[in-house]
């Protein structure tokens, strides 16, 4: 599928705008821009209205101060020009669960690359059927379409290269460590920060659909997750621009898409440098049977390796892991 190139107005202005730390004069502004002077001077009143803050000076021209907490396709796409990955970007106010939204659009052919966001969810889901907790604009909630080549088998891939995309994201925006609970989440001094639900659909146009949720200017959480729960802003100290923190995760999984199929070994090491479960005891559930043992490396698909009190090696592709209190 060919990169749609997203080419209105507003992605141009914004996109030159927040290049630039000083001020813009309006002619170069339409230049760098393509527009006609006319139409600058039209949508900087209409950005403004949209939440922009844009200083106009007598003979310095223009600059933004300040961009609204809203998600904006136009100004997102603007952040991720040399994204190869991102081909189309959506931006709901609210939804059941972006992953269905996707799931829709990918049964109607929609190709890879596709990410839908949500302001709020109102039904967005955990794995094991649990509720995700999506609060307004306080976080981002979305979903990616994929269509990988290699097969299906191997699909859970997928989310350990979401989990290594996510964290070193993160880990660039906000400079705060991460660690990575294998097979979906990704902890900051010890408490969820993101969680990660990827979904396979089959059939003769196979998709697979990623969803992340990153909590990132939460102050404090509901119940049942106040203790175990976090948010980038309460790590990092301060808010955070959720378009920056947004923009820096794809970019993340931008980059580590290009090892998804050759060269996985570099995301598996990425996730084990991070692994929150190396030489922990662990409580394995997957289907209806519970295992438990220390949690050793991944294997060459991202499978964990759990070593038995009998000495056993077994390799788990996907399952629900609880730590035991201390580690051996
Ligand atoms: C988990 O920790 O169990 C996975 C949580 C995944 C949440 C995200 S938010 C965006 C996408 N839409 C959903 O309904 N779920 C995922």
């Amino acid at each position: 599928m060919i990169k749609k190139m997203n080419t209105s107005p507003d992605h141009r202005i914004l996109k030159a705008l927040r290049a630039s730390a000083v001020h813009l004069p309006a002619g170069d502004l339409a230049g760098q821009t393509g527009l006609a002077p006319g139409v600058v001077a039209t949508r900087i009143p209409e950005l403004r209205a949209a939440g922009y803050t844009i200083d106009e000076q007598p003979h310095l021209g223009y600059r933004m101060l300040a961009a609204p907490d809203r998600l904006i396709a136009d100004d997102l796409s603007g952040m991720l020009e040399d994204c190869k990955l991102v081909r189309e970007i959506l931006v709901f106010e609210e939804t059941d669960s972006t992953n269905n939204v996707v799931t829709q659009l990918g049964r109607n052919s929609a190709g890879e690359g596709l990410v839908v966001f949500a302001e709020t969810q109102k039904a967005g889901r955990g794995r094991l059927g649990r509720k995700w907790e999506s609060a307004s604009r306080k976080g981002l909630w979305f979903s990616l379409l994929m269509r990988p080549r290699f097969p299906m088998q191997t699909w859970t891939r997928l989310t350990t290269w979401a989990a290594v995309g996510a964290a070193t994201g993160i880990e660039e925006v906000t400079g705060c460590r991460t660690a990575i609970k294998w097979p979906n989440d990704i902890y900051i001094e010890g408490k969820k920060v993101v969680g990660i639900l990827s979904e396979s659909h089959a059939g003769r146009e196979a998709f697979a659909v990623v969803g992340i949720g990153v909590n990132v200017n939460q102050t404090d959480f509901p119940e049942p997750i106040s203790k175990t729960a976090t948010s980038l802003a309460l790590a990092a100290g301060h808010p955070l621009d959720r378009q920056e923190v947004a923009a820096a995760i794809l970019r993340g999984l931008d980059h580590w898409s290009r090892k998804l199929e050759d060269g996985f070994s570099e995301i598996v090491a990425a996730a084990e440098e991070r692994s929150y479960l190396r030489g922990r005891r662990v409580e394995l559930l997957f289907g209806d049977r519970t295992l438990t043992g220390i949690a050793g490396s991944l294997d060459e698909n991202g499978a964990l390796l759990v070593i038995t009190p009998d000495g056993a090696q077994v390799s788990v592709a996907s399952g629900e892991v609880t730590v035991a209190a201390h580690r051996l």
